[in-house]
């Protein structure tokens, strides 16, 4: 695939894509393999650090992504929230790696860099010439990210799979405000399945597009069986369900058995000890294989509601740029 933008902007142009089309951060799912499915379609993969426990399995997925890249651009995707099985150090491990290989960029969420390890640590990613982007769900976090020296953020509403920021503001709102008072470009995420949804963040002033769901019900980018793929296809937008709200974890999912049960429990009180063992991603990691759709906590965002078929990854970011030239073109249209 060709690395001269058809799309240009600020992200297309930072990271060599055709598009600017991010594929987010996703336990379990985000391997080198993924991010070599999404360059070769014109996009962005990116690697899920917390997939690899030990420093040298992290370091041998990142050599291979690297290695299976071949110069093209990947992100490393940095979860930094209370974990049981990730600990402060891995974070600052992880982040050390992404330094000393000069990976081309990160994707932090949860707490920023500074905070969470040190200065130090961002100014050795900077040094190393990675570009360091925020997850976040609100303008304060959003400028903090600036302040200390982030390239860009991405904007999450309260629309997106996995952890979205409990203020629940959806990406309509979040990215235009974002764009106005950022100088760093702002890749929106949330709500965004196609080419119209893409069209609808570039208009808001967002200079690229972060999706997750939408990805998994793609032929060829992530590891699951088909009967989660079609699962996404038949759910719709109102079948997602926010639960662990009251432990500071707010976490979007399919709504299932297993989510229906932590959200009885949560609204009961129960703590932490009673939802972990319903919570655990080893559920999920063997739900996704073996194709039970009750087995785990499955993250998904409402664009579960707007995915009606399971394309090539290829074919997906190909139909969205040309669709989002379509849908801009219509507006124009509607001008006398
Ligand atoms: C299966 C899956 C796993 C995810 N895992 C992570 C993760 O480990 N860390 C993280 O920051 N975000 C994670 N996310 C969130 C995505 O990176 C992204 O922010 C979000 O899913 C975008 O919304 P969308 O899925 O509605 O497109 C995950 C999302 C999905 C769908």
């Amino acid at each position: 695939m060709s690395a001269s933008p058809l799309i240009q902007t600020p992200i297309s142009e930072m990271f060599d894509l055709r598009y600017p089309i991010i594929c987010g951060a996703m336990m379990w799912l985000g391997t080198p393999r993924l991010c070599e499915v999404v360059a070769d379609a014109g996009g962005m993969g990116t690697l899920t650090a917390a997939i690899y426990k030990t420093e040298e399995e992290f370091r041998d997925a990142v050599v291979e992504t690297k290695k299976r890249l071949n110069g093209r651009s990947f992100m490393v995707g940095v979860t930094i929230l209370p974990s049981i099985a990730v600990s402060d150090e891995h974070h600052k491990m992880y982040l050390r790696v992404c330094a000393e290989e000069k990976v081309p960029g990160i994707e932090v969420s949860g707490a920023p860099i500074d905070r969470a390890c040190g200065m130090d640590y961002l100014d050795a990613l900077k040094e190393a010439g990675v570009r360091l982007f925020h997850k976040v769900g609100s303008l304060r976090h959003a400028k903090h990210a600036q302040k200390v020296g982030y390239d860009g953020v991405y904007c999450a509403g309260i629309e997106e799979g996995g952890h979205p920021l409990n203020d629940d503001v959806s990406t309509m709102v979040l990215t235009p405000k974002f764009a106005d008072e950022l100088s760093i470009p702002v890749v929106t995420t949330g709500g965004i399945a196609d080419g119209r949804s893409m069209a609808a963040a570039l208009a808001l002033g967002a200079s690229g597009v972060m999706m997750a769901t939408r990805f998994m019900a793609t032929t060829d980018c992530c590891e699951i069986h088909d009967n989660i793929r079609n699962e996404l296809v038949k759910r719709q937008e109102y079948e997602t369900e926010l639960i662990a709200k009251n432990l500071g974890l707010q976490c979007r999912a399919l709504s299932n058995g297993v989510v229906k049960e932590i959200n009885k429990v949560e609204a009961a009180n129960g703590g932490l000890d009673e939802m972990m063992p319903l919570m655990t991603g080893q559920r999920a990691k063997k739900g996704w294989i073996v194709g039970d759709v009750d087995l785990g906590v499955y993250t998904v965002g409402q664009t579960i509601g707007r995915i009606n078929d399971i394309p090539t990854t290829a074919e997906l970011l190909e139909r969205m740029a040309k669709e989002a030239l379509d849908a801009s073109m219509a507006v124009q249209g509607l001008y006398s």
